[in-house]
């Protein structure tokens, strides 16, 4: 029987997260920032879905996929798990890397400078992988940070603006690599490690395949249009068979500041005068389009890092299209070529995949250096029968010619949004991250939501996207004949997310369990539980079809079944962005990220913290959690 600790505070420091145990009425356990909860809410009772789920399994990995009972929809600004689970706060912005003799601490009012923020964790967590070096117990974590909130991330936040700040958010931005451990007070971040490193806005690396000393990829400062400077809005991830990490590039077209009058390429990629929130442009002028009409192109890539290496040099992947990228899911075709599953978010946009010429060889990183940079690239088209096909985009084929734009297959990559329209792809509903499952050979998608379907001036519904303004999103899921590699598929909806008691019928869809919106990160394990992460935005929390939703979660389904439970419920403000398990599936790693998010970003941590103070009761840290079953066991059973 555990303590009741539920009335009580234990608060280190500012630097050490307290965990409450939770032993009545149900005993959960909630980590949070400090004093802010109320009481009268730790205690609220458990709703019925969590009065519904069965016995837990003790640990063993042979029991039913879904073995915990579901939590309950709370506002909380904490992160709260199911009973028999913690969690731990691990990784925040801010945080040293663990560069040896390099290890600034993190000021609680921003004042650390862009130097230090370069050997700091950056802001916005998101994809994330683990790789071992030892096994279950130590290996090295990949971690986007995908976008900054300028507000929180300087004194002063964006008033007196300032080249020193534009470095600063540079280099709050890119990749983490951390190595971490578990030790006797569970899991931390090995300082010094010779893997430490951060990737920023500002790292040279490489541009590979064929898009590759293109004319359009050539600049002042790089006339060979194979060098960059830099990866930006690093979102989903992806992670291959050879031990690299994939990172990529989502909303590139913010941080560049359009001509008065952006051209039809610049258009179709969202570019355009004051488009430039971030307001790099005002003080780094290789953002400022007109000065540098080609670099925007150098953005939107797949970008390969390999963890293990230190010294390693990053690599742009222009074989797998230019998009604004969510993540890139690797799986491999029954004869070893690599198969990557992409998607676009951004509405009525498009999914991709790219299957490699060759197989995948052993002799891992090194062995594989350039199989990302031969193959073929396609798009997706989902038929109203259940049916679709995978619509090559390579130059000469399917209309892909010169007339139109396309004399190489340079062109192609480049303007791969213009090649799918031009080959008529399905235009879907924000799809966000891919999962597959190698058993069956199902692949999952959500589509997070898609308020202008159907609305006058854009496209109506189709079978794949089925609902007008659709704000509650669904996973689509299709298996590919033969093996992934194949051209046609077969489809369906897994799950059409939504609420049955609201009042609007297209807004009720159709879970089996604990209601959801807005799934965006989605992950299948090993035992077949499917880890479904939500994002509804925070401009939409608390109004409307929302109004029952206080805070973004992150729900288990059973992929058999379609069974989905209540699995966690992030702080204030945030949205759960990565997960994933070390290779034992006894350690679980999740992204808790822009804790603290109000309406409009870029704002004033006066403002932030009234929503959250996670999780140091002070200005709100996007962070890594780990979440670990207390009896040791396998995570969701
Ligand atoms: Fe960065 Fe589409 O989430
Ligand atoms: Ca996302
Ligand atoms: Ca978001
Ligand atoms: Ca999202």
């Amino acid at each position: 029987m555990a303590k009741d600790f539920s009335l009580m505070e234990f608060s280190n420091s500012s630097s050490n997260p307290t965990i409450h145990d939770l032993s009545s009425p149900s005993r959960r356990v909630i980590l949070r920032g400090g004093l802010g909860a109320t009481i009268a809410g730790l205690l609220a009772p458990l709703g019925a879905s969590a009065l519904s789920g069965c016995a837990t399994t003790g640990g063993s990995a042979s029991g039913p996929i879904l073995g915990f009972k579901s939590i309950s929809m709370n506002g909380l600004d904490a992160v709260t798990v199911p009973e028999g689970y913690r969690a731990q706060v691990l990784y925040r912005w801010g945080d040293a890397v663990g560069v040896a003799g390099k290890m600034p601490a993190y000021k609680a009012d921003a004042s650390n400078t862009a130097a230090e923020q370069e050997l700091q964790a950056g802001m916005h967590h998101d994809g994330i992988h683990y790789f071992p070096l030892d096994g279950n117990r130590r290996g090295l974590l990949a971690v986007n940070h995908e976008y900054t909130d300028d507000g929180l991330l300087h004194v002063g936040g964006m008033q007196n603006w300032s080249a020193e700040k534009v470095a600063k958010a540079q280099a709050a931005m890119g990749v983490s690599i951390v190595e971490v451990a578990a030790g006797a007070n569970g899991w931390e971040v090995v300082r010094p490690s010779k893997y430490a490193r951060r990737i920023t806005a500002t790292t040279p690396m490489l541009i590979m395949g064929p898009a590759r000393g293109h004319a359009m990829m050539r600049t002042k400062d790089d006339a060979s249009g194979a060098v960059v400077l830099g990866t930006i809005n690093n979102c989903a991830h992806g992670f291959t068979p050879w031990g690299t990490y994939l990172t990529c590039e989502e909303n590139f077209n913010g941080y560049f500041n359009g001509p008065d009058t952006p051209n039809a390429e610049q258009a179709r990629w969202g570019v355009r005068k004051n488009g430039a929130g971030y307001r790099w442009h005002e003080f780094d002028e290789r953002f400022e389009v007109a000065k540098h009409p080609n670099e925007y192109n150098r953005f939107g890539w797949v970008v390969e890092i390999d963890p293990n290496d230190p010294d390693s040099t990053p690599v742009k992947r222009t074989a797998l299209g230019r998009a604004a990228h969510e993540g890139a899911h690797v799986t491999q075709a029954k004869d070893g070529r690599v198969v990557v599953y992409m998607g676009e978010d951004a509405r009525f946009e498009y999914i991709y995949k790219f299957v490699s010429r060759d197989a995948v060889r052993t002799g891992g990183a090194r062995a594989n250096a350039d199989i990302l940079d031969h193959g073929t690239l396609y798009v997706a088209k989902f038929n109203a029968d259940g049916r679709g096909q995978w619509v090559e985009l390579t130059q000469g084929k399917n209309g892909l010619m010169a007339d139109k734009g396309f004399a190489s297959q340079g062109d192609v990559v480049i303007k791969t949004r213009q090649a799918s329209d031009l080959v008529g792809a399905t235009k879907m509903d924000r799809p966000e991250w891919i999962t597959s499952d190698v058993k069956t050979g199902w692949v999952y998608c959500t589509l997070t939501n898609n308020s202008n379907r159907g609305k006058p001036g854009f496209p109506g519904i189709d079978a794949a996207n089925p609902r007008a303004e659709n704000t509650m999103g669904n996973i689509i899921r299709w298996k590919d004949d033969g093996d992934f590699s194949g051209s046609t598929f077969s489809w369906n909806h897994f799950i059409l997310a939504g609420d049955s008691e609201l009042p609007r019928s297209d807004a009720k869809g159709n879970v089996k369990g604990d209601k959801f919106g807005s799934p965006d990160g989605l992950w299948v394990d090993g035992r077949g539980a499917m880890w479904i992460q939500t994002d509804i935005s925070t401009s939409a929390l608390g109004k409307g079809d929302y109004a029952t939703t206080p805070n973004n979660g992150m729900y288990a389904a059973d992929i058999s079944t379609g069974e989905v439970r209540r699995f966690l419920v992030g702080p204030r403000g945030c949205e759960l962005t990565g997960v994933i398990t070390t290779p034992d599936m006894k350690t679980m790693f999740v992204n808790i990220q822009h804790p603290g998010e109000p309406d409009s970003e870029r704002s004033n941590p006066a403002e932030v913290t009234k929503v959250s103070n996670w999780p140091d009761n002070a200005r709100p840290r996007s962070a890594t959690v780990v979440i670990t079953k207390i009896d040791g066991g396998v995570i969701g059973t």
